[in-house]
């Protein structure tokens, strides 16, 4: 049996015998003297072989790397000299007495000791190799505190952990489903869950009181630093409740969390209206790190002969910021190339701006391409409006609301991660007062959160201007992240039927998608509400990682398949058969 963990070995274990099992790290020949630094989840050990035990210094010789080892031996002090600062076990090592080779391993595919610039689906075909790596099992240990402390809170405060089902109905939450056929009802499908939503109310209903659970969601859809199509959230409903009351526990939880995990200490968040928030940052979800804002000069613009301002600016779907960069005259010419394709990205059609190099000089004063557009009193009220100063740079953006909210909106967030802008390391804040729906590209409305998000007014008011109408729905952001999301739901029938309709699902469409749901609120539904985590990307801004497949132990690749499995994978046609599918494409041959 183990007696310690390689990691945990120091000077207070001088002169015990121990017993440590792991994989060798690296091996070292010192001219008569082989070194190996075992290696397990806690850490590093280092262990001396000498030629004097015979029998053990032969095994030692033919170790290789990633071989795993038992051994047994003594601890020792490090002569002086020799001792690894660095290294938590440093000050020791082990006089290896007794080494047995309990595996060999063929020559790993990629080194583990710093990090390594393979490519990432290599990092994820060998994944049981590349979680080796103390920087990645450190992640999901980190994951594992994360999730118990989470558990221990919500615990505390009387919330129970039910499951729900994973081979359910589609449950909208604005992706594609992922169906699995039904092998029983030819032609059927399941779909994965998106999320827990309908069950969750249904336990509401059930009188469950307050629920959790840490559960798995399946999207398909288009993938990005943080997103998976199959990821977790910490998934929370709560009867009786206001969006208020819900919110304290919630920031309780995640403050007491980053306190006691991080040693961060976070302030009451803010709570920032959705209008604000677009307004100002041209995001619901604002990275507060940035000290730049949007100002809107439509009005200033409206009635030059710079169509590209003018348009927009008297359009009533328009909009016209500027984003004022305090010292950002240095900006090159080439840099402002690259931030005009990045913001194409976003749909912006340009992107002008105007380097204030000597303000007392008005508009000569004035480095731009489009000041002569603009004309010196239009191009000096914009410089008075924004408090512009000399060294400045403006940056400009024209065009529907929506796409300068989000070109602008990104170009803000690329510029003060290239400008190193970042007032602080964390900024959390609430956004709330979401409207209940947005436009969609063929005139239609959806919902912003769901369906099931009760709205801050009456049936009737909602009907009269459901796109004026706003939602009880919150989210909480974390670094310009959505962390989780939430709403207090309808619990009243009529009420779900007229969101229903106003999303155009008709009264036969809702009762055989939802009928349960429908069902559901007649029989006694109490005022409920909830919201959902992203786990991954907690633990991913939470261990400072760049993508959530960094903190995922299996994740996807960029490609929605797994490398490790080779998932997706065809079926034998037998299997087909039995599913009463058929499929365009070839497949594996019967066998
Ligand atoms: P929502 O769709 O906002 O709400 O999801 C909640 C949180 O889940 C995380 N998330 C994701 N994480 C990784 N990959 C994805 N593809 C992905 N999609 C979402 C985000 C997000 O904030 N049922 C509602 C919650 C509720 O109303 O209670 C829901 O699912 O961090
Ligand atoms: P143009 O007249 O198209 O050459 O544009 C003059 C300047 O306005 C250039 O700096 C363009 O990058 C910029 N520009 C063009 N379209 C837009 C837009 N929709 N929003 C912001 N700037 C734009």
């Amino acid at each position: 049996m183990r007696s310690h963990y390689c990691g945990a070995i120091n000077e207070s274990h001088v002169d015990q015998e121990v017993t440590l099992y792991g994989w060798v790290h690296r091996r070292r020949d010192h001219g008569g003297v082989i070194f190996l630094d075992l290696r397990d989840r806690e850490g590093i050990a280092q262990i001396v072989v000498d030629p004097d035990t015979e029998e053990s210094f032969a095994t030692a010789e033919r170790i290789r790397n990633e071989f795993v080892v038992q051994v047994k031996g003594r601890i020792r002090r490090r002569p002086e000299g020799t001792t690894n600062k660095d290294m938590p076990t440093g000050a020791v090592e082990v006089l290896g007495k007794d080494v047995v080779i309990l595996n060999v391993a063929a020559t790993p595919p990629f080194p583990l000791d710093d990090y390594v610039d393979v490519g990432e689906d290599t990092r994820l075909k060998y994944r049981f190799m590349d979680l080796r790596r103390p920087d990645m099992l450190n992640k999901l240990r980190f994951r594992s505190k994360v999730t118990s402390y989470i558990r221990n809170f919500l615990d505390g405060q009387g919330f129970m952990d039910v499951e729900t089902p994973i081979l359910t109905r589609a449950t909208p939450e604005g992706a594609r489903d992922y169906l699995v056929p039904s092998r029983t009802h030819a032609g059927s499908f399941f779909a994965l869950p998106q999320s827990p939503q309908l069950f969750k109310q249904m336990l509401m209903v059930s009188g469950v009181d307050r629920y959790y659970q840490i559960a798995k969601c399946f999207r398909d859809e288009d993938l990005r630093a943080d997103r998976q199509p199959e990821f977790t959230q910490i998934d929370i409903e709560c009867s009786f409740i206001d969006e208020n009351t819900l919110m304290n526990i919630m920031e309780e939880m995640v403050r007491e969390m980053f306190h006691d995990l991080l040693d961060v200490k976070f302030s009451p968040f803010l709570r920032i209206p959705y209008s604000e928030a677009m307004e100002k940052y041209g995001s619901d979800k604002p990275d507060l790190r940035i000290p730049l804002e949007f100002t809107d000069v439509a009005d200033l613009v409206a009635p030059v002969d710079f169509k590209v301002f003018s348009g927009p600016a008297n359009d009533e779907k328009g909009r016209v910021v500027a984003l004022r960069v305090p010292n950002g005259a240095s900006i090159s010419r080439k840099q402002i190339d690259l931030y005009t394709k990045y913001v194409s990205i976003y749909g912006a059609k340009g992107l002008a701006w105007i380097k204030v190099n000597e303000l007392e000089k008005g508009a000569e004063g004035l480095q731009s391409p489009i000041v002569k557009f603009l004309g010196e009193d239009v191009a000096m009220a914009i410089m008075t409006r924004l408090g512009a100063q000399n060294g400045d740079i403006v940056f400009f953006g024209a065009d529907k609301a929506k796409i300068v909210n989000e070109a602008i909106g990104a170009l803000r967030v690329k510029l003060g991660e290239d400008l190193a802008l970042y007032t602080c390391k964390w900024a959390p804040c609430w956004v709330i007062d979401f409207p209940m729906f947005e436009e969609t590209n063929d005139g239609g409305l959806t919902a912003i959160h769901h369906p099931f998000t009760s709205p801050a007014c009456t049936p009737e008011e909602l009907e009269a201007a459901p796109e004026k109408a706003l939602s009880q729905a919150y989210d909480m952001v974390l670094n310009g992240t959505e962390l989780g999301g939430g709403s207090i739901r309808i619990h009243d029938g009529a009420m779900q039927k007229t969101v229903f309709r106003i999303l155009g699902i008709e009264d036969e469409e809702a009762q055989e998608k939802f009928g349960f749901l429908l069902d559901a609120l007649r029989f006694g539904c109490p005022p409920h509400g909830g919201l959902a985590f992203g786990l991954d990307r907690l633990v991913m801004l939470m261990t400072e990682s760049q993508s959530i497949r960094e903190v995922i132990a299996f994740p996807k690749n960029q490609s929605a398949s797994c490398m490790l499995t080779q998932a997706p994978g065809l079926v034998d046609n037998k299997q087909l058969k039995e599913l009463s599918i058929s499929v365009r494409k070839p497949v594996k041959e019967e066998k």
